[in-house]
């Protein structure tokens, strides 16, 4: 099995035909950019960007970047092909799709967009060198382990890539692996794993409800001899859909109070039919972009209990939103942006993922917001750009201490205290993380003058078909693809 048998992004057919006339209208828009672009000798990793001007119209969103990664990985343990459907066309899931086939999954393309079949009749054990070359590139390879180990007996994991936010340890994830009876070696290039005496199901408490610890936990139990509890597990929506598809493919999974989840292993699973659950973070993105933008912008395919806690808070800060059956309406309707303080939290608190994207609007907001990231040790390395375009934040590396605060004070925080409102100007910025590159999009957008972002690479990690949504949202800008 080699990569040849993976259907590359470009090469599907079904893209091409289901293209609206507002898609084929941007098209020729951004045919024109691409013409302005290569007179300014752009890169495709490079976009020049007008700022000033509101987006308003309708986009998209698809399956989540967090949940139809792991979805794939999942196909793994069933001994039936799986489909996957409303998969975004995003590098993240390329490079799972790459780890899939290089272990023998035979990936196809349907005949809707977005539909994946997962075929996992034929799972071998792949090279280390080709495994190796996706050392470094996302960090899903780390969720392989338990299902590779129930299908081979053995896992080779490289060393893990992702965002740059801080450091990003998977002690939670080994501790947990050895819990069930893996052996792991630590290699110069990543994890050997083995289990000599089969996986068993295992009594678990994590130190902290880590998402990516709560899917190995899933993943490795529902096959595993016996059962497991999982105590102070992560629940966010991507996972209750996770265990969806497991049930779907036999597993008995409970969810229980206070964060307490049941696995009963059983001894084998089929394939599943599923469609992935909507991207929040990309929808939150574009909901904080039509606010800082003073724009109008209908996010098709949103839904509004998963976007709960992130809808107060949009309309605390003066932003207004309709809810529909096919999406959510975000508007600025006039007036001042009021300042909020926020605190990131896991589910059902307000994500980590969604405070860049917000700080842009609270630049421009009258008065002092802070935002206190509780998840992550380093996620403000984003405001520099800002604060070099004209904004107004301070970052305190210790945090800062809040008697109001709900949620619990962790060792390794940050704080970030934004004054505004403050008029942006133009810059010349370089994307830093997904969710930074795509709050610095967000300012340039928002500037009066022009931007040239680059190192636009990392936002397609995670944002499916920027560029186009820009044009359809009649952002001026300059392109070469
Ligand atoms: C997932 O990361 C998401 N990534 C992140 O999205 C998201 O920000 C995060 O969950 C929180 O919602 C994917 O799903 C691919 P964690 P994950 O384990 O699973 C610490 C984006 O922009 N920790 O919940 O890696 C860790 O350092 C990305 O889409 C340990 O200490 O997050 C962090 O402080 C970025 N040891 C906290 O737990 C461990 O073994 C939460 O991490 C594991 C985690």
């Amino acid at each position: 099995m080699n990569e040849a048998q993976l259907e590359t992004e470009a090469e599907a057919p079904e893209e091409a035909a289901a293209v609206s006339t507002e898609e084929s209208e941007a098209a020729g828009r951004k045919l024109d950019a691409q013409k302005a672009g290569a007179r300014v000798g752009l890169t495709s990793d490079e976009i020049i960007i007008n700022g000033g001007r509101p987006l308003k119209g309708r986009i998209e969103v698809r399956g989540a970047k967090n949940l139809a990664t792991k979805a794939m990985v999942a196909a793994l343990l069933g001994k039936t092909p799986s489909v996957l459907r409303n998969v975004p066309n995003i590098s993240d899931v390329r490079v799972v799709a790459g780890l899939l086939a290089l272990h023998g999954v035979l990936i196809t393309r349907g005949e809707q967009g977005g539909e994946w079949r997962l075929d996992p009749s034929n799972v071998e054990v792949a090279h280390q060198a080709d495994i190796d070359a996706h050392a470094g590139s996302s960090r899903i390879p780390i969720l392989f382990c338990g299902p590779l180990l129930h299908r081979l007996g053995e896992a080779f994991i490289p060393d893990l890539g992702g965002c740059r936010i801080g450091d990003r340890p998977i002690d939670f994830h080994l501790d947990a692996l050895r819990n069930f009876g893996a052996v792991i070696e630590k290699l110069p290039s990543g994890i050997s794993l083995t289990a000599p005496d089969g996986l068993k199901g295992a009594n678990i408490e994590l130190p902290y409800p880590s998402v990516g610890a709560t899917e190995q936990v899933l993943l490795t139990a529902v096959l595993a001899e016996g059962q497991t509890e999982l105590r102070n597990a992560a629940i966010e929506p991507e996972i209750v859909d996770l265990i969806c598809i497991l049930q779907k493919m036999g597993a008995i999974i409970s969810m229980e109070p206070n964060r307490v989840i049941f696995i009963e292993g059983v001894p084998e699973l089929r394939g599943y039919d599923h469609r992935a659950i909507f991207d929040r973070n990309e929808a939150a993105s574009w909901a904080a972009a039509a606010l800082a933008t003073k724009g109008d912008v209908f996010v098709g395919g949103v839904e509004q209990e998963e976007m709960m806690t992130f809808l107060n808070v949009f309309r605390k800060v003066g932003g207004d939103f309709d809810v529909h059956d096919d999406g959510i309406r975000f508007w600025h309707p006039g007036g001042a942006l009021k300042p909020v303080t926020i605190e990131t939290d896991v589910h059902p608190g307000f994500m980590t993922d969604w405070q860049q994207p917000l700080v842009v609007a609270l630049t421009q907001a009258e008065g002092q917001s802070t935002i206190h990231e509780t998840v992550y040790e380093n996620r403000f390395g984003f405001t520099d750009a800002l604060v070099k375009m004209g904004a107004d934040i301070v970052v305190y590396k210790e945090g800062l201490h809040d008697a109001t605060r709900r949620v619990k004070r962790r060792e390794f925080e940050q704080a970030a205290v934004i004054t505004g409102p403050t008029p942006l100007h133009g810059a010349d910025i370089e994307v830093p993380d997904l969710r930074g590159g795509f709050s610095h999009l967000i300012a340039a957008l928002t500037a009066e003058g022009q931007s040239k972002v680059t190192n636009l690479g990392i936002i397609s990690r995670g944002y499916e078909n920027f560029i186009e949504k820009l044009h359809l949202l009649g952002a001026d800008f300059v392109y070469e693809s």
